[in-house]
């Protein structure tokens, strides 16, 4: 991020929320944590009261001193404020305060600037960074003089900040080939997924609330989870076996903030790709947060406004602290609406594995199966599905076989395979053909 002059870790920051008109709800202890997921190191949080914003300082004029003073015997070098503020304000509380002034945005960017791990990612980070600063870009505040020296950069009759607005414009350029090329490629790797049939299920949720340790569990990979937010910035994708489903692709998201900036919103638009392409959703909630509601509607408001009109399954995660119970909570018979578990302790994790294998394929009904030894094919199927309870053989030497599977998918199996379907259910076969009607299964 050459452009950006981007603080480091360990930075000395004093806070600022300020409550405009009583009207806005403060959440002071949120902002702490985005502010220490940057690296950030508070030395002070300050709060101040508006009837309405000030069009160049946001807050009053004494406020400002006041956090001046307060800069200089704390020895800050950083401000942040809780809301957004214009460039023009950024600039006139700098020259009071003489340290840098970031807002809500620029945090946040600087967030996702520092979890972005794929090549995508970063290129969306650097965008989003440099539309942020054109923005902002005015002589003698941006940083760029410092790092091209001029030689050579600087067009005939241009000033510096002409120079910089063009370099400006012409890395944004780049950029944005790059990413197209990167996504035309993730379009390619989800078309072949889709044609091959591969579900994908996708971890959402708000920051903080487990989704990469869910990941990990599940994946049994090595993501990187850590005690901050957005650990996860960029969809990280692992092909799974699943238990009664076969293949599937799970895809770990970029974490929910509220108030997301709408133009962010916009650049990770790519990065949520997948969420919008996925069969399922899992919506990851901290069940132990006192802002639980709050965080379910952020998280609900941000796949509405991307357009993410998917089947969920909500996941309330970490129940090893609020010390509920593993369990489902059915929407209606057999339709799984909730499930409760714990990604560190793994407490829930078969709920959850059957409740995604209900959302996918179906109820789940327990039938025994007579599997002729030509029928070898269909027996291997069923184990790498995963849903057989038992085995055992008959005096003919037929394999009996208990299995727990939906119906529309057992009868999929055997139709592929030819097999003649009275044969292998015997008495059960009308049964099982009205439960097929019966029951639609969900579309996947
Ligand atoms: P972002 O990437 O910021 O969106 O976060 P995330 O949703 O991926 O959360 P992450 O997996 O990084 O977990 C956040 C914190 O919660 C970490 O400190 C985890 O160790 C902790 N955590 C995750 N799951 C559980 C759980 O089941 N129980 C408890 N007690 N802590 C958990």
């Amino acid at each position: 991020m050459e452009y950006f002059d981007r603080h480091q870790g360990g930075e000395r920051a004093i806070l600022v929320n300020v409550h405009v008109n009583m009207l806005q709800d403060l959440d002071v202890e949120e902002f702490q944590l985005l502010a220490k997921s940057a690296g950030a190191d508070i030395l002070e949080n300050l709060t101040a009261q508006r009837q309405r914003p000030d069009p160049k300082l946001f807050i009053g004029s004494g406020k400002a001193e006041e956090i001046a003073q307060a800069v200089q015997l704390l020895e800050a070098d950083l401000v942040i404020f809780d809301h957004a503020l214009s460039p023009a304000q950024e600039r006139n509380l700098e020259k009071i305060m003489k340290c840098r002034v970031i807002d809500r945005t620029g945090l946040i960017l600087d967030i996702f600037a520092q979890r972005a791990r794929t090549h995508e990612g970063k290129l969306q980070v650097e965008l989003a960074q440099l539309e942020h600063l054109s923005t902002r870009l005015v002589r003698g505040w941006t940083h760029l003089e410092r790092q091209k020296g001029g030689i050579g950069l600087r067009g005939p009759g241009e000033s510096q900040l002409e120079t910089d607005r063009r370099l400006l414009r012409i890395r944004m350029g780049q950029l944005k080939d790059k990413l197209e090329k990167v996504r035309q490629t993730r379009i390619q790797g989800r078309a072949s997924r889709q044609k091959a049939a591969i579900p994908t299920v996708s971890l959402v949720g708000y920051t903080n609330a487990g989704k990469s340790t869910l990941f990990n569990l599940l994946a049994n990979s090595e993501v990187y989870a850590a005690d901050q937010l957005f650990a996860t910035l960029d969809p990280t994708l692992r092909r799974l076996d699943w238990e009664g489903v076969g293949p599937l692709v799970l895809a770990d998201t970029v974490g929910f903030v509220r108030d997301l900036p709408h133009s962010l919103v916009e650049s990770f638009k790519a990065t949520l790709e997948e969420t919008l392409e996925a069969t399922l959703l899992l919506h990851v909630i901290d069940s132990n947060s006192p802002e639980i509601m709050e965080q379910i509607d952020a998280v609900e408001y941000v796949l509405k406004e991307i357009g993410a009109d998917i089947p969920t399954l909500r996941v309330y995660n970490k129940i090893d602290q609020s010390g509920e119970a593993a369990k489902i909570i059915y929407a209606k018979e057999n339709v799984p609406d909730r499930v409760y578990v714990s990604a560190h302790t793994g407490e829930g994790l078969d709920e959850l594995k059957r409740a995604v294998q209900e959302s996918l394929v179906g109820q789940l009904q327990p039938y025994q199966l007579l599997l002729k030894p030509a029928y070898g094919k269909l027996k291997t199927q069923l184990y790498q599905l995963h849903v057989v309870q038992h085995e055992d053989y008959d005096d003919e030497g037929n394999l009996l076989l208990d299995v727990l599977i939906a119906p529309h998918q057992l009868e999929q199996i055997i139709r592929q395979l030819h097999l003649p379907l009275h044969d292998i259910l015997g008495q059960h076969a009308t049964q099982f053909e009205r439960r097929l009607e019966e029951f639609e299964a969900p579309s996947p």
